[in-house]
């Protein structure tokens, strides 16, 4: 199966040096080629050049460009998009002025989800989370990490563990598996929380791990959700089954997440919003990464991370969309892209590595994913004709993506 892209108005996204992730400092330079063509061999992208050296092979599928700009595929490296239903009651709610921790206080948010989840069999969810797979594979998203975290009990963490292998055997996209046991403590807990950790630790992840269901686990280390002594403990638990920490830290406020993640080696500490100078101070120099999730800051109405700061110490950022029933309701990673230009000050081009290549390594996959490189994965899309790529985040509502590959294929609707 070959493929060649032609009359490629630019691509973007060349990393041949295929770095592992871009740091602050280099965020803002990205080769681009002009006027250009793509091939891809068996799903990897095998060569591109300009137009005026077109190669002449045997190719089994010619897809014109037409002049549109050729962009790798979003790496979206926190998403919880296996749910039951909605919660647009809480939405309402937050119009008339409840809080987040509010509403979760008085038994809604994730345990709302919990409840619904509980009631949903396994294959309503896996149907339910299909259309939003299908929904962010349409809007240029090419690898997907999804978490656990809606079941709170050992069968309903397995149930959605299952779906999400699930979506990960039956769709072209890179799909990893983060368990989340440790997202809020359930109605029956309250009050011993503690006695819930020891739960996650003695009995759900022994469970989880027999099934091979999570490469990752995380931890919502944060004012009314877990401390960071209980994180230490989920966190030191899981290594000893190979499982890798992504934590949520410092959203509702300064909780110790970040230094914490940072000290246990985790892959990334995510949302952040609460951050200053001894959160950046401690990534510096580390390979855990920030993952900055603008789209919960949006819609939460909460202060956006101090994005700029984290750059310049040179962090690899990473953006992602969190896609969640109660603090994210979308999966679009250019409107991702698009807030932290706007909200965050970020470059298109700095958005553009957060949202790739550094949420690639936000998964451990930017060996394979994440920039316009010869021997990667063929995951791109192509747009309709546009004055220049920072047209893209700048008209951030237009459709413009016209084809999506996945694999080195034109992404057709299961
Ligand atoms: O990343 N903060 C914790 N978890 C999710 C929200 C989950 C929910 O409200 O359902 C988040 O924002
Ligand atoms: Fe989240």
């Amino acid at each position: 199966m070959k493929l060649l892209v032609k009359n490629i108005g630019t691509i973007v996204g060349i990393d041949t040096a295929r770095r592992e992730r871009i740091l602050g400092s280099q965020m803002d330079s990205m080769e681009r080629l002009d006027n250009a063509w793509l091939t891809a061999e068996n799903g990897i992208i095998t060569a591109f050049g300009t137009m005026d050296s077109y190669p002449e092979s045997e190719v089994f599928e010619v897809v014109d460009a037409e002049g549109g700009v050729l962009h790798p595929s979003y790496c979206d490296s926190h998403t919880h998009i296996v749910y039951a239903g909605s919660r647009e009651q809480e939405f309402l709610d937050k119009i008339h002025g409840l809080t987040y921790e509010q509403i979760a206080a008085r038994g809604g948010g994730i345990l709302n989800s919990a409840a619904r989840l509980h009631n949903t069999s396994e294959d309503e969810l896996y149907r339910e989370a299909m259309e939003r797979v299908e929904e962010i594979i349409a809007m240029g998203t090419g690898a997907v990490e999804i978490k656990s975290g809606y079941g709170l009990s050992t069968e309903d963490e397995l149930k959605m563990l299952r779906v999400i292998a699930r979506i990960k055997r039956s769709t072209p996209l890179a799909v990893k598996a983060t368990f989340l046991g440790a997202h809020a403590v359930p109605m029956e807990y309250k009050g011993r929380q503690q006695q819930y950790v020891d739960k996650v630790c003695d009995e759900m992840l022994p469970a989880v791990a027999a099934e091979n269901l999570a490469e990752f686990v995380d931890v919502f280390c944060d004012r009314g959700f877990f401390t960071v002594e209980q994180t230490r403990q989920i966190v030191t638990a899981a290594a000893k089954y190979g499982m890798k920490a992504k934590i949520h830290a410092n959203e509702l406020d300064f909780s110790g997440g970040v230094q914490l993640g940072v000290e246990l080696g985790a892959l990334s500490v995510d949302h952040l919003e609460s951050s200053g100078e001894a959160e950046i101070a401690a990534l510096k120099g580390s390979k855990t990464i920030p993952t900055l999730l603008p789209g919960a800051a949006f819609f939460l109405g909460m202060s956006y991370p101090l994005a700029r700061a984290m750059i310049e110490a040179d962090l690899a950022v990473a953006l992602a969309s969190d896609y969640n029933p109660g603090s994210s309701p979308s999966g679009n990673m250019r409107f991702v892209t698009s807030l932290a230009a706007i909200r965050m000050r970020l470059t298109p081009t700095e958005a553009l590595w957060a949202a790739t290549v550094n949420g690639a390594a936000a998964m451990g996959l930017s060996h394979d994913y994440g920039s316009i490189t010869v021997g990667k994965v063929a995951n791109f899309f192509i747009t309709k004709p546009i004055s220049s790529f920072e047209f893209f985040n700048y008209a951030y509502n237009t459709p413009l993506i016209s084809k999506v590959f996945l694999r080195g294929r034109v992404y057709k609707k299961m």
